[in-house]
């Protein structure tokens, strides 16, 4: 079987804060990177024994009835039932069956897009990809504002939305739910619990304002299954991070994968301090108790996948 070395040592992920951001300077230089149309295919063959981006994107409403009762995965002795609300915005099909990319973009959230002059790149790629609900519209000429498929983290609401205390806020959370018109709104409901009065906050607002979203929700097996290709190419995630799930499930349906905002390190490459968020004033070492991410380990591998052409990352300016 062909490897595709994607940790690159069996050195464990130290986070070496003197020379970190010299480390991990990405070499070829944009110029000169080349897709690698070859090793693509075979990480697409071999995410596929784990999961199928396709059927795993969203758990579909044949699948589910009001009522059930779903075991968190990652606290399994919490449970939560299904309501009628969840129910009604399940997707009948994937949003991404038969769906296939030239060239996707993944918008990563590190400060490394400040400045970057990337907008107008990533709204060039045919599918676009952002996490977490991060704002885009004040910040367009670095990080775009085509979206074709956002992330919405339950936490987000508390972090970003305030938890919806009043009126302002509701109203806050509705105008970014409008402003996606059409895309699809992924939500992990199913991971933590925590976030299952978010969920249902987010679920009433988008049925009772008839918010032009595509709704879906992964489904129960995705987080193992990703880790699981991970863990056998010997990148030891505890739990995968927002945008690795996103490289993941890419890899089915886009041909060429650009990944920007990705740099969970708080010096860039010419030793100037980088935010953790573009867009807000989360610091470095911050994780929410939720999600004990190794950030840096897994830059590690989709750095080497970019030095074999299997992505491409981009951690500078794009003009
Ligand atoms: N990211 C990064 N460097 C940073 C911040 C983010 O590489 N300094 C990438 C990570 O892949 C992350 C994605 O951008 O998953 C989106 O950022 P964020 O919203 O912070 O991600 P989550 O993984 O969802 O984090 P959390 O669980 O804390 O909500």
């Amino acid at each position: 079987r062909a490897e595709v070395v994607i940790n690159g040592s069996s050195s464990p992920a130290v986070v070496d804060r003197s020379n970190e951001s010299i480390k991990h300077n990405i070499q070829p230089a944009s110029s000169k990177w080349r897709h690698n149309q070859t090793l693509s295919l075979r990480i697409r063959k071999q995410i596929l024994k784990f999961l199928d981006a396709e059927k795993d994107i969203s758990v579909l409403k044949g699948t589910l009835k009001p009522g059930d009762i779903i075991h968190y995965i990652f606290d399994r002795d919490s449970t939560m039932n299904v309501s009628q609300n969840l129910y009604e915005l399940l997707p009948r099909t994937s949003p991404l069956k038969n769906k296939h990319f030239r060239t996707c973009a993944i918008v990563g959230n590190s400060g490394v897009l400040l400045n970057s002059g990337c907008g107008q790149e990533i709204d060039m790629h045919s599918f676009v990809i952002r996490c977490n609900l991060a704002p885009v519209q004040e910040y367009a000429r670095d990080v775009g504002l085509k979206t074709d498929l956002v992330t919405m983290n339950p936490s987000v609401i508390q972090r970003a939305f305030e938890d919806l205390v009043n009126a302002t806020w509701r109203e806050k959370l509705l105008q970014r739910l409008h402003s996606l018109n059409g895309s699809i709104l992924w939500i992990p409901a199913f991971m933590a619990r925590g976030g299952k009065e978010r969920v249902e906050w987010v679920n009433e607002l988008i049925l009772k304002h008839q918010v032009n979203v595509r709704t879906a929700y992964p489904s129960l097996r995705l987080l193992h299954a990703v880790r699981g290709y991970w863990l056998t190419n010997k990148v030891h995630i505890k739990r995968p991070t927002t945008g690795l799930l996103m490289y993941t499930l890419a890899t089915r349906f886009c041909n060429q994968i650009y990944l920007y905002g990705f740099w969970p390190f708080p010096l860039d490459q010419n030793q100037n301090p980088v935010k953790y968020h573009y867009y807000d004033s989360l610091k470095y070492g911050y994780t929410s108790q939720a999600s004990p991410h190794t950030m840096p380990l897994e830059f590690k591998a989709l750095k080497n996948l970019h030095e074999q052409g299997a992505l491409k990352l981009t951690v500078g300016r794009c003009d």
